[in-house]
């Protein structure tokens, strides 16, 4: 068994990123600029933004967060968007879900400019990545796809098989899997909630992709032998082992799987890191494209 290493991978694009904003400034360009809109208090959102903050700094992109209260209305948020939307000066706009529920997160996202949609949640670039053109990849997917290519993991006529149908990760990544090209060209079978038989499915894939949710879900015997494995799931669960009093762990069992699978990732260390670095290269991305 291999293990797929996320973090020194996203440390390793870190530093390309790096010096790709190094090169925009040398050339009196200014920075790659991301917004990012977190309304409410949600520790877990508070999280995330802070984290993609941080990454920002570490790799020269400027970062913005605008708080709002949870009790912000629609019609102030898009005024927001709107206003971000027409500055010049910013490349990548994303704003933080799940939203409270009266917004309308089908609605805030619809207003984002595809141009700086660098979550890729806009319909227009769904629409262009199921047709395989050009646009901006969801960050989890995306994160995935640059795992499956560092690590040359072969995808052209394997069996995949994406646990999870969510808009932010199992539906675009069966769809990004299944296209013609590299990673890609597989012949997906997405399964969710409602799936019978999970097992028998989950058994017959060379490539299992989990985001379910669901912790320590996916057990051994789910498993092929030498299949190769990506968690996206992360949960915190109480343990008696760490001075905290938790540990993290994924939708995967790691220990027991890991003794199947070829290749797995890690939770921690994972996923996790490849998904904040997708966005900077997003952004990084939206930058070059307006300055070319
Ligand atoms: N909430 C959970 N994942 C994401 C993500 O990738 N982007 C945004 N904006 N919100 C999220």
């Amino acid at each position: 068994m291999k293990l797929i290493d996320g973090k020194k991978t996203s440390q390793e694009i870190k530093k390309e990123i790096a010096t790709e904003v190094a090169k925009m400034i040398d050339n009196e360009d200014r920075s790659p600029h991301l917004v990012a809109i977190l309304v409410g208090d949600d520790p877990a959102s508070q999280t995330y933004v802070k984290n993609k903050e941080k990454s920002c700094s570490e790799v020269g992109i400027v970062s913005s967060i605008y708080n709002y209260p949870a009790d912000v209305t629609e019609k102030e948020l898009l005024e927001s968007i709107d206003f971000i939307n027409k500055d010049d000066g910013v490349d990548g706009l994303i704003v933080q879900l799940p939203l409270p529920d009266h917004i309308s997160a089908k609605k805030i996202i619809e207003s984002i400019d595809p141009k700086k949609d660098v979550d890729g949640f806009h319909p227009l670039n769904v629409g262009k990545m199921a047709l395989g053109l050009p646009s901006f990849l969801p960050a989890t997917p995306f994160g995935i796809l640059q795992l499956l290519e560092r690590y040359k993991i072969e995808t052209e006529g394997k069996k995949c098989v994406v646990l999870g149908r969510s808009h932010i990760v199992g539906s675009p990544m069966s769809i990004l899997l299944s296209r013609k090209a590299y990673p890609g060209n597989c012949t997906v079978t997405v399964c969710h909630s409602r799936t019978e038989n999970l097992k028998e499915i989950t058994k017959e894939a060379d490539i299992l992709i989990v985001a379910m949710g669901q912790a320590q879900m996916v057990k051994a015997d789910m498993v092929k032998k030498g299949a190769v494995v990506i968690d996206v799931g992360i949960h915190r669960i109480p343990s008696d082992k760490t001075k905290s009093g938790f540990r993290l762990v994924g939708d995967v069992d790691f220990d027991e799987v890991a003794t199947k699978a070829s290749f797995i990732t890690p939770v921690p260390g994972g996923v996790g890191p490849m998904t904040i670095v997708s966005l900077l290269k997003n952004t990084l991305l939206s930058a070059q494209n307006k300055s070319r």
